[in-house]
């Protein structure tokens, strides 16, 4: 193991040079100006496992973006471990808040400032490394090892599931290791056992034939951005819970054993608020802030429109109102179902004086890993070996739709072993990941697949 990780030492540089290629890729999924971005960013991963000498590594597209495949097998005795990350990217805007601009990374205060960087494309690249580590110094790759990068994961892999079930004996694992989410805090390495669902809607709307003078029509004509705000006003009661009938039917009651765990965290609450320029939190009645941004299911407006947005004042009753909404679940809660009710809640809500257009977007189910899997433990192995620490475990409030697909299609437990922060401001301008938990990613991984084996059971 110590020439693997003098090799990692000696080589980092050049890593972090070619993770700088791949961030100046602006590989933005929801585009279609991207396009040809996309593709150029799965022909770098491609070229990058080439080098690796594995068995297969290929491009295969789908009715989508590609999905970059790879493979090594060198022991059919020993855990296959399939590594998922994505290499598409959320769009950049609002540009001019970028300190520096999101497709030319750069190097500020020790951390790597790109779009990307922490989400995912960084944190993939580093079993990349690993497995190039164990490659380049002739030392025995310990197990077997599948790649599956997608460029879709940001817009919700419409088409990875199909992609899974189409190819589920090629797809044949013992595991999935995913490096694309967060650790609890700096220096505070964290296992995450739970990942939210997500249902997005959008709902628009509809008044009058036209916009209206609010003048001669105001107090006579219902207006639908009033409309609007009144119907969004009712999805939660004043003690935060959702109000759409049926909706917390299935959410599974956070244990009492892992509410202890929770309030053992080393979290600070005014911190958390200071960070992020608030006085005050709020959310639903009974939980803690920890327990409601990852375990308990949520429900936020995330885009509205209506009426007048230029400069100065227009009097105007506008013709239309719309918003995009999107909840956040938990298990055993089914984005299917979810989105059924709100579309059933919402049409209700509408009065008859507009009518009303709901739409689905993407969405996924809730994920949880099964805390006594193995591969968690040759994960905490790794993470104490470089970092010093014990890794905490954890729930996260973000999603990653495919991750339950991998248990249902593969019968596969996910480990997330993430190497982001809360700082590093993924979605957000000035995404950054910490360049030395770049490098310590790439020794934890190459640490993950030397004791793996051991574990097995
Ligand atoms: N890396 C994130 C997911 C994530 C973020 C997990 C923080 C845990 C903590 C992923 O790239 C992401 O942004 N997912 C989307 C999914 C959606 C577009 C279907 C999300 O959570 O909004
Ligand atoms: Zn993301």
């Amino acid at each position: 193991m110590s020439d693997i990780i003098s090799y990692i030492e000696e080589h980092g540089q050049d890593f972090e040079q070619e993770l700088f290629e791949l961030l100046r890729i602006p590989s933005i999924s929801t585009s279609s100006d991207h396009k040809d971005d996309i593709q150029e960013a799965a022909d770098f991963l491609v070229e990058r496992l080439e080098e690796l000498d594995l068995d297969k590594v290929e491009k295969i597209q789908t009715d989508g973006h590609p999905v970059v495949y790879a493979e090594y097998m060198p022991h059919p005795d020993r855990p296959t471990v399939l590594v998922y990350g994505h290499y598409d990217v959320q769009p950049p805007d609002p540009l001019e808040e970028w300190e520096t601009p999101p497709f030319e990374p750069t190097i500020r205060d020790g951390r790597i400032f790109a779009r990307g960087s922490a989400d995912d494309k960084g944190q993939v690249y580093t079993h990349l490394k690993s497995l190039q580590a164990f490659r380049e110094t002739g030392t025995e790759f310990p197990v077997n090892i599948k790649f599956v990068l997608e460029g879709e994961e940001e817009i919700g892999s419409p088409h990875l599931a199909p992609f899974l079930k189409e190819h589920k004996e090629k797809l044949e694992t013992d595991m999935v290791l995913v490096s694309d989410t967060a650790m609890f805090a700096e220096d505070t390495p964290s296992i995450t056992y739970g990942l939210r669902g997500l249902v997005y809607m959008e709902f628009e709307l509809v008044g009058p034939n036209r916009d209206l003078h609010s003048g001669v029509f105001g107090g006579a004509v219902d207006n639908p951005a009033n409309v609007l705000c009144e119907m969004i006003a009712q999805l939660r009661d004043d003690d935060g819970q959702i109000q759409i009938p049926g909706f917390y039917d299935k959410v599974r009651d956070i244990t009492p054993e892992e509410r202890e765990a929770y309030r053992k965290l080393p979290f600070d609450e005014e911190e958390y608020k200071k960070e992020l320029d608030i006085k005050a939190l709020n959310g639903e009645e009974g939980y803690t802030t920890l327990e409601r941004s990852s375990a308990r299911p949520s429900l936020d407006v995330n885009g509205l429109w209506s009426g007048y947005q230029g400069e100065g004042a227009k009097t105007v009753l506008p013709a239309k109102a719309g918003a995009k909404v999107s909840m956040r679940l938990v298990p055993d809660q089914d984005p299917n179902e979810i989105a059924d009710l709100f579309r059933k809640h919402v049409e209700n809500l509408a009065p008859d004086t507009v009518s009303i257009e709901v739409t689905e977007h993407h969405g996924g189910f809730p994920a949880m890993t099964d805390p006594d899997f193995y591969g968690l433990k040759a994960a905490a192995e790794a993470y104490e070996d470089v970092y010093g620490k014990e890794p905490l475990f954890k729930r996260e409030g973000g999603s990653i739709p495919i991750i339950a697909e991998f248990k249902k299609i593969l019968d596969a437990e996910s480990i997330l072993m993430g190497f982001s922060l809360e700082s590093s401001k993924i979605h957000s301008p000035n995404e950054n990941f910490l360049q030395k938990d770049f490098h310590r990613a790439i020794k934890t991984s190459a640490k993950f697949f030397e004791v793996l084996h051991k574990y097995k059971e």
